[in-house]
């Protein structure tokens, strides 16, 4: 689950180095990507150009409020358009959720990072993918062609862990 039933982000899967290391990730990549209700709210947050998903418009458009941000619409527009008018060219796109964004770009992604915090339950909260938890992530993600790797120990006392997940072949066009 990344979120609670009420769609909040609960103070149990709160969790100092995971938070620096997404933090980190996202300091190493272009453009984010997430949902209407999803942000990273970060120190560096205003400076990243984003494509925000909504249906509230048809295809592609500015954001009034932030210069850096596109809302985008798939059902309007593709992918490449939506990235095309963001104007950064080859350039590194972190997707940062909900469970719907997730869900959509499982065939796309270069890599995926899975955190894990044990012990906490979360009945009839928001997964990481719609498919979840009538299957594992891990399964999931094997089957759109990713494969795990080593697990990295993030919060020892509380046994957190985060993994990279490789897409063993092209990425899907
Ligand atoms: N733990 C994590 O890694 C993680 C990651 C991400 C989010 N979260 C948490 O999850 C919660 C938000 O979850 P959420 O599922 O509501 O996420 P969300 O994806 O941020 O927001 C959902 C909204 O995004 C838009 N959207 C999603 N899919 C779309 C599509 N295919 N086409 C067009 N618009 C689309 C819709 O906006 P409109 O209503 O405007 O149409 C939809 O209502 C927050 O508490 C957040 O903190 C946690």
């Amino acid at each position: 689950m990344l979120a609670d039933a009420s769609g909040a982000f609960p103070p149990a899967l709160k969790v100092e180095a995971d938070q620096r290391f997404f933090e980190r990730g996202l300091d190493a990549a272009d453009a984010v990507l997430h949902g209407r209700n999803s942000h990273e709210r970060q120190m560096r947050s205003a400076l990243r150009p984003r494509l925000v998903l909504t249906r509230r418009i048809p295809a592609i458009s500015r954001s009034a409020r932030n210069s850096l941000a596109l809302f985008w619409n798939p059902s309007g527009a593709s992918f490449e358009d939506a990235w095309d008018a963001l104007g950064l060219g080859a350039a590194t796109l972190a997707v940062i959720g909900g469970t719907e964004v997730f869900g959509m770009f499982l065939d796309r992604y270069d890599r995926f990072y899975l955190s894990r915090v044990p012990g906490v339950r979360l009945p009839g909260g928001r997964p990481v993918f719609p498919d979840v938890p009538r299957r594992t992530p891990e399964a999931i993600m094997a089957e759109h062609g990713l494969a795990g790797g080593d697990p990295q120990m993030l919060d020892a006392r509380r046994g957190v862990t985060v993994t990279p997940w490789d897409r063993k072949t092209a990425p899907g066009i």
